[in-house]
């Protein structure tokens, strides 16, 4: 047989519009005046139905917006309009008809097609629909319904314009995301989700493993380890929307499952992740419409932590704390002298204009203060005839001078280790803020913070700050045996309006100093090589100097939407309780599934004891 070139019957028709398919002419979220006079054939949801009689008017929505279809004796055939009458919410439909520019008195310039309406000719329902168990349309006095509910019902809460704009605008974040990096060089590559643990202090998930009795998978917390090893074997420039799997206690910005924008290069210094990173935030805030004008303030953490006892503060306010250790340790406080005696330190917060705050107000800030872990918080009031508060009847005319504080003013102070002081006045900082409603000095607030401890302590026990992959920073090698809580690490956080977006460092790529610290953590060598033998293998076989980071995906949608929860930018999320109450996840299995996994789940019976449990059929 000959081959002939197609002939034009051959051909896919061309689309007058992207959105046309072949049950509709477009979408109709873009519907405007001048598409007055045209036929259209549009599909979508019965949004709302107002019948007036002779007149029935519906609002059909789609995946791009909503308009007025007009039903009417006069235009729309018989049975059609039978149908129209007989509508339902949320039945899902097309129609054909035209679009007619509407009078003047009835346009409605809330809404993008509010100029036209489409006159219907036919109506065909493609598909019934159950009574919604929450409303998609609400009224502008509607209250939207509980959380819990609409989680439970996500399908219909999904439904809703500002959910669909959050995810559109995620979809077009990490467009913005992979088509940066990729002008850059960088090659993603994905990395395992049946994993070995990579400690990112989190618990893990783990996947028990059918084929090998007693032995788990873990999910990753993150690609680390993965992305070092990818350098080790010569990726130069590395990045990935990675899913991250954290079982760790869920608060508004922390889901059990979460997307990282993970980024490893080789031979590098800390400078270049962070220009980077800070053209990649210029181009995604373009995206969303926020402001970030590179290069971002850096402080270092001992920095942001002595000025705003925080590592993520919020500098859309500038009010800072005061270190007032030597003013205020001569003054006759038991309390006070104590805490200086004992190695700490006395600082606090001078408010401008502060004593207006009532008592209650007052206390309500101090009840912050010792929600943060302080056993209490020291004020005074700076009035025409001397002082009031708790701290006045210590102060002295001197004390106040050196203070700074003039008459209006009010001192919130803390005195002892900054271990205590440092988060109670962060929360001090963040209620006077809240309670004076002070003026921000900006709406965007981009911080770079800098040089992390390498390591934490808590109760006698030593922890990474980040993870045990971070460089020592150079200056501060040497006193790693005898001094290690002194030492800081090449680590950088970026931090947005207060919240912490993406956290990396410089990596050890020397096999012996990456051994160090692990032991420095009280890892014997067993354990070194259990866990991490595949690492340090790599690291020994020609590992280039590397470093990166990695960014909260669904922090940065959240935070440039200014959106309350992650829940708000994730299409099925968990709620607090790690619960996705749509599908019903976690749930119980089959005592033969559980069997084929080597398992056995024991449950608390009432008096304390562990008892075998199946989970029978239901
Ligand atoms: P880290 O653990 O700081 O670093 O995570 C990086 C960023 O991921 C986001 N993030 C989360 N977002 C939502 N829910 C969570 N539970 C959650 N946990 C973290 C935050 C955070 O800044 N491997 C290192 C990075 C590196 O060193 O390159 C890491 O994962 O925005």
């Amino acid at each position: 047989m000959t081959k002939t070139s197609p002939t034009p019957d051959h051909q896919t028709p061309t689309r007058s519009a992207p959105e046309q398919t072949h049950l509709r002419s477009r979408m109709v979220g873009g519907l405007r005046r001048e598409h007055a006079g045209s036929t259209q054939a549009l599909t979508g949801w019965v949004h709302r139905r107002r019948d007036l009689g002779g007149l029935l008017f519906v609002d059909l929505r789609d995946g791009s917006g909503l308009v007025q279809v007009s039903f009417g004796p006069d235009w729309t055939d018989a049975e059609a309009l039978e149908t129209a009458h007989r509508l339902g919410a949320e039945e899902v439909i097309r129609i054909s008809g035209e679009v007619i520019l509407r009078p003047e008195e009835a346009r409605n310039p809330d809404l993008a097609t509010g100029d036209i309406e489409v006159q219907a000719r036919s109506l065909e329902r493609l598909n019934r629909a159950t009574t919604p168990a929450i409303p998609v349309y609400r009224g502008p006095e509607d209250e939207l319904p509980a959380e819990e509910l609409r989680l439970r019902h996500r399908h219909l809460d999904l439904r809703r314009t500002p959910l669909q704009e959050n995810m559109a605008l995620r979809h077009r974040l990490i467009l913005a995301t992979r088509n940066y990096f990729d002008d850059l060089g960088f090659l993603e590559v994905e990395t395992p989700v049946l994993t070995k643990p990579t400690p990112e202090g989190a618990r893990d998930y783990l996947v028990p493993s059918r084929v090998h009795p007693g032995e788990f998978y873990a999910l990753p917390q993150s690609p680390q380890i993965y992305k070092q090893i990818l350098m080790t074997a010569g990726f130069d420039r590395y990045m990935q929307i990675a899913r991250c799997f954290r079982d760790e206690d869920l608060r508004a910005d922390r889901q059990p499952e979460f997307t990282q924008i993970d980024v490893e290069a080789a031979f590098v210094g800390a400078d270049d992740v962070l220009e980077w990173i800070e053209g990649l935030m210029e181009t995604l805030a373009r995206v969303a419409g926020v402001e970030a004008e590179p290069p971002f303030q850096r402080m270092s953490w001992a920095q942001a932590m002595d000025r705003y006892g925080s590592d993520r503060p919020d500098l859309r306010w500038a009010l800072k704390l005061d270190d007032w250790t030597e003013v205020l340790r001569t003054a006759d406080s038991n309390i006070l002298r104590g805490a200086v005696a004992e190695g700490g330190r006395i600082r606090g917060i001078r408010l401008d204009g502060g004593a207006s705050l009532s008592r209650r107000q007052v206390e309500a800030i101090e009840e912050e203060a010792k929600a943060a872990g302080a056993p209490g918080l020291l004020w005074a009031k700076r009035t025409a005839d001397g002082g009031s508060g708790p701290l006045s009847r210590w102060l002295e005319e001197g004390h106040w001078g050196a203070l700074e504080a003039r008459e209006g003013d009010l001192l919130l102070v803390a005195a002892g280790p900054d271990r205590v002081t440092s988060p109670a006045l962060a929360a001090t900082r963040r209620a006077a803020i809240q309670a004076l409603e002070l003026p921000r000095v900006t709406d965007h607030a981009w911080l770079w913070v800098l040089d992390f401890p390498l390591f934490e302590e808590e109760d006698g026990v030593m922890f990474p700050n980040h993870h045990p992959f971070v460089l020592p920073h150079p200056d501060d090698a040497d006193r790693l045996a005898e001094d290690p809580l002194s030492v800081r690490g090449v680590a950088y956080d970026l931090v947005y309006n207060g919240s912490e977006l993406g956290s990396g460092s410089l990596r050890i790529h020397d096999p012996e100093l990456q051994r160090g610290v692990l032991e420095l953590l009280g890892m014997g060598p067993d354990e070194i090589d259990g866990k991490f033998g595949f690492l340090l293998e790599a690291l020994a076989s020609g590992a280039p100097p590397h470093g990166g980071i990695a960014l909260g995906m669904d922090r940065i949608v959240k935070d440039f939407l200014g959106a309350a929860s992650l829940r708000d930018v994730i299409a099925f999320p968990k709620t607090t309780a790690a619960r996705a109450l749509f599908e019903g996840a976690p749930s119980p299995v089959l005592q033969k599934e559980l069997a084929d996994l080597h398992l056995e789940v024991r449950r608390r019976s009432g008096r304390g004891a562990e008892e075998p449990q199946g989970n029978e059929p239901t």
